[in-house]
């Protein structure tokens, strides 16, 4: 079996929704300490759905395709769904990705969350802190990457 499906070859050759949105209601960049990469995710928001987003990665193909795909599955949604994207919908979305790079699918999931609390944040929106806010370090990718 080839090590990457071709939904994950897909996205990674033509990432969607590649880029920035200048006037963002919402921007998380998120890092993953170990592999050095890093993941900017802009939303813009209205009536509390997530009307546009876009992204940019300075990484490796599997986060540039979980990204791609983590912003197809927020497009349009609430921003209540959108918080619950796991990064094992992702995966699953994209036909599985191989174990040592599961890791880069956490990056796109913690990158749409840092978008939506940013956007929580400017707008004095009140959130659940303890589950959402932003985590200096992710276990998961340390886990991931031993
Ligand atoms: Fe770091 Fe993929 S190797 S995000």
């Amino acid at each position: 079996m080839a090590l990457y499906s071709e939904k994950v070859m897909d996205h990674f050759r033509h990432p969607r929704n590649v880029g920035k949105i200048d006037d963002a209601d919402g921007v998380g960049e998120v890092g993953n300490v170990v592999c050095g990469d890093i993941m900017r995710m802009y939303i813009k928001v209205k009536d509390n759905i997530i009307t546009d987003v876009k992204f940019n990665t300075f990484g490796c193909g599997s986060a540039i395709a979980t990204s791609s795909m983590a912003t197809e599955l927020i497009m349009g949604k609430s921003i209540d769904e959108a918080l619950e994207l796991t990064n094992k919908a992702v995966v699953e979305a994209l036909g599985g990705l191989p174990s040592h790079k599961i890791h880069c699918s956490v990056l796109a999931e913690e990158a749409v969350r840092a978008a939506i609390v940013d956007y929580f944040e400017k707008n004095h929106i009140e959130y659940d802190r303890e589950k959402y806010a932003p985590k200096e370090d992710c276990e998961h990718c340390h886990a991931h990457d031993e």
